[in-house]
């Protein structure tokens, strides 16, 4: 049994809390919100964020930052990606470098470009950071349904010993050594949910999807494997399996954020309405800086910017998708003749 410390008390932060106190680990849950952990002490459960999860009586809901962290062998970073910096930064004052820190958040940073593993290190002034990521709905794994997902660590011996932690017979963890391109596949798919939930809200149909899916993990790809993540890693579960699940479920709030979109409303009135942080907004100004950065084309995900910042009409960035010169789909791949 490890005593376990997880920071963002959030519908992801509080299903990965069941999941680990039902592994048998002794459980802290930390808010910054008041309001939120007086919910959890009461209710035993996260009412509006995962209703129908009961919260077992081995978590022990807390607004005190050095009590979750304390005594911790594995503190699991579960705010949303635009909090990550200044929670890191909070957690330095009580963080041991024993401790494991498990980074779940899925973002880049808009002004440093950098992402949520580095930003961590960089606030804690070092320590053992690693990510955990995949197609993975808070909503789901609170209803025990079978999922699988990847710890990124630096060495197998963390991430087989994360593993060994997270790991039951209906939450299945694999490991990678890839870190940058668990983080960037995580954090790139939600640009490209974005414009799926756009193409599902101006009415088109499946063949639609499927394009942006994959001509979206094309793009996705080209800038990973630019920044130096693995080519495997986007053929993985935190690759196309993330951008699959993202892209067609009915949990996603990017996705669900671009239908508003599609469906006429203006980004401001879609985000006001999603009323959870939709990261895909932030990653999408961030990814189109690193395309210009690594000097990578990235047609789907400057549109979807366009649309989000330069009021480009939806039908008109589909049509210039669609209008762009004739390619063939690999470039690589050699003729005959
Ligand atoms: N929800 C999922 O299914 C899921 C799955 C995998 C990964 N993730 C990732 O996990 C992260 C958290 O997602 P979520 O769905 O739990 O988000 P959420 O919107 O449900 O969580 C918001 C929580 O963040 C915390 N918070 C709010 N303001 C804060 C502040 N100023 N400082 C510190 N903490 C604050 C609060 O606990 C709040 O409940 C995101 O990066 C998301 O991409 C989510």
């Amino acid at each position: 049994m490890a005593q376990i410390g997880i920071i963002g008390a959030g519908s992801w932060g509080t299903a990965l809390a069941v999941l680990l106190a039902g592994n048998g680990h002794a459980v802290r849950l930390w808010s910054a919100i008041e309001s939120e952990i007086m919910l959890l002490k009461e209710k035993r459960e996260h009412s509006s964020k995962l209703p129908g999860v009961k919260l077992p009586e081995s978590i022990q809901a807390t607004t005190d930052l050095q009590l979750a962290m304390a005594d911790a062998e594995l503190l699991v970073l579960a705010v949303p990606s635009v909090f990550v910096r200044e929670t890191a930064r909070s957690m330095k004052a009580y963080y041991q470098p024993r401790q494991i820190v498990v980074n779940v958040a899925k973002g880049i940073e808009e002004d440093s470009l950098m992402t949520m593993v580095d930003i961590i290190e960089e606030e804690l002034g070092g320590g053992t950071v690693c990510v955990l990521s995949g197609p993975s709905h808070a909503e789901e794994v609170g209803k025990k349904l079978p999922t699988t997902i990847v710890v990124g660590a630096k060495t197998r011996q963390i991430a087989e010993h994360v593993q060994s932690l997270f790991m039951n017979g209906v939450f299945r963890v694999y490991t990678s050594p890839d870190i940058l391109g668990i983080e960037l596949g995580g954090s790139l798919k939600n640009v490209i949910a974005l414009a799926a939930g756009m193409a599902d809200g101006l009415g088109f149909g499946d063949n639609t999807k499927a394009a942006l899916i994959t001509r979206g993990i094309h793009e996705i790809g080209r800038l990973a494997l630019a920044m130096g993540a693995k080519a495997e890693t986007l053929n993985g579960l935190t690759g196309i399996g993330d951008l699959i699940v993202t892209c067609a479920s009915v949990h996603s709030r990017n996705r669900k954020a671009g239908m508003l979109i599609g469906q006429g409303k203006t980004p401001d009135q879609a985000m006001d309405e999603v009323q959870m942080v939709v990261e895909g907004v932030y990653s999408a100004k961030a990814a189109v800086k690193l395309g210009e950065k690594y000097q990578v084309s990235l047609p789907i995900i400057e549109r979807v910017n366009k649309i989000l910042f330069e009021e480009l009409p939806v039908k008109e960035a589909i049509f210039e998708l669609m209008q762009r010169e004739k390619k063939t789909e690999y470039e690589n791949l050699e003729w005959e003749t």
